[in-house]
């Protein structure tokens, strides 16, 4: 049975803004507490209970309480921390790092959100979830929906949706249906929706998604040894990641775990910027919409939700929020792909903005830096092909001779 006790799509019924989760009493708790905490998180991960090795529920003191049977997990979290060597070097900086989000179950940061929203939905008594989605969040939804035994209905932009993310979808068995509309389109059409049959909202709207989402604040601090970094830099689309990563980090700050918070910026594309021009334009009053353009599809989104949350997390960090051309993308995707760290277009312009924002002087030579990579390189694999297909030898003999000549003349440089 359904018994849903807040709007549909989690807005306040007075003055009709997104809800938020709090925890009204976390910055009185004594010191010891949070101390306390950070052994038991740590002491869970050598634990075999499947709300121990998650790398969400490992933090459920900071969580909305879920019972044990309603939790849905997959061990998503739990991803890696990785040094960016050589374009640590061409910015000069002493510690660039990439927290890998697109390690999760399903290719993206997305799981782990997507684990803590959909828990609610199955202890409301939902048997229907439903997500409007560039992509990752539609694979997501159908896998978790499979895993708990749901239905999962996800409403796509027809055509602009990266095969990768569309094919998981389908193979995890939502009902796909595909609209003549955008990301922005398809998500005014589920307001409608949800009105009207019952299924629970899986989209960022739901505050559920970024108490899951924030605990990507925790792990880079365990993983960091409780180092703040100077900087941490994600992709914006719809505004949530970034808002849940400030979420995490005030948490522990408010726990007095960490002392100051990083500075955390957001990068949109050029052609999807409205966070970049509702900050320029009118210092974060009033949202700018955009027609959204960009073959970062993951983040192709002109209205975006969370703005207004996005605005008080770079004003409370000291962030910025810069925009980068679709050049300057797949400049940088290629980069971290000659590392050996693909990811797909939407996180790579966090690189592209890094660079930029050490260009400006925000980002300094002797500052620490991470890069939220937010989905994995299968996702995309059109936009690699397409960017790099002419770097592919052939169709050539079958030919040992043959390929040794081309192997002589790379060696020699030609
Ligand atoms: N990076 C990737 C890979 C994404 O899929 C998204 C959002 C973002 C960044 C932006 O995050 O919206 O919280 O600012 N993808 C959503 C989706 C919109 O439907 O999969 P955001």
């Amino acid at each position: 049975m359904v018994q849903s006790t807040v709007d549909r799509m989690f807005r306040c019924t007075q003055c009709n803004e997104l809800l938020e989760v709090v925890y009204p009493n976390l910055a009185e708790a004594p010191r010891e507490f949070g101390l306390r905490l950070r052994e038991i998180w740590k002491e869970r991960r050598t634990g075999t209970l499947p709300e121990d090795i998650s790398g969400v529920w490992r933090f459920r003191e900071l969580l909305p309480a879920i019972q044990r049977n309603n939790m849905i997990t997959m061990c998503e979290g739990n991803t890696p921390l990785v040094k960016l060597t050589r374009a640590a070097r061409e910015l000069g900086l002493p510690e660039l790092r990439a927290k890998h989000q697109g390690m999760n179950p399903t290719g993206s940061f997305k799981d782990t959100g997507i684990s803590v929203a959909i828990s609610m939905a199955k202890a409301e008594g939902y048997s229907f979830v439903c997500c409007a989605s560039t992509g990752n969040t539609s694979a997501s939804v159908a896998a978790y929906a499979a895993r708990a035994e749901m239905k999962s209905i996800v409403l796509l932009p027809a055509g602009q949706v990266a095969s990768g993310k569309l094919a998981q979808a389908i193979e995890y068995g939502a009902h796909v249906l595909q609209l003549h509309t955008d990301f922005d389109g398809c998500l005014n059409v589920l307001h409608d929706v949800v009105h009207r049959f019952p299924a629970y909202l899986l989209n960022s709207l739901n505050p559920y998604r970024l108490e899951g989402q924030k605990t990507v604040a925790f792990e880079i601090m365990e993983q960091m040894d409780w180092n703040v970094p100077d900087h941490v830099i994600v992709p914006g689309g719809n505004l949530a990641n970034g808002s849940a990563l400030g979420k995490g980090f005030q948490e522990l700050r408010e726990l007095g775990l960490i002392r100051n918070l990083p500075k955390i910026s957001i990068i949109q594309a050029a052609g999807a910027n409205p966070l970049v021009r509702t900050m320029r334009e009118n210092g974060g009053n009033a949202l700018v919409r955009v027609n959204a353009e960009t073959r970062a599809t993951a983040i192709r989104i002109g209205n975006p939700a969370s703005w207004r949350k996005a605005v008080a997390v770079l004003n409370n960090s000291g962030g910025a929020c810069e925009d980068v051309t679709e050049k300057e993308i797949a400049q940088a995707k290629a980069e971290l792909g000659s590392e050996g760290i693909g990811c797909e277009p939407a996180s790579a312009a966090t690189l592209a903005g890094l660079k930029k924002l050490v260009r400006s002087g925000f980002v300094k030579a002797n500052e620490s830096v991470v890069l939220v990579l937010t989905g994995h390189t299968l996702k995309d694999v059109d936009y690699m092909l397409q960017a790099q297909i002419n770097r592919v030898i052939g169709p050539m003999p079958a030919d040992a001779a043959a390929v040794v000549a081309v192997l002589e003349r790379i060696h020699a440089g030609n």
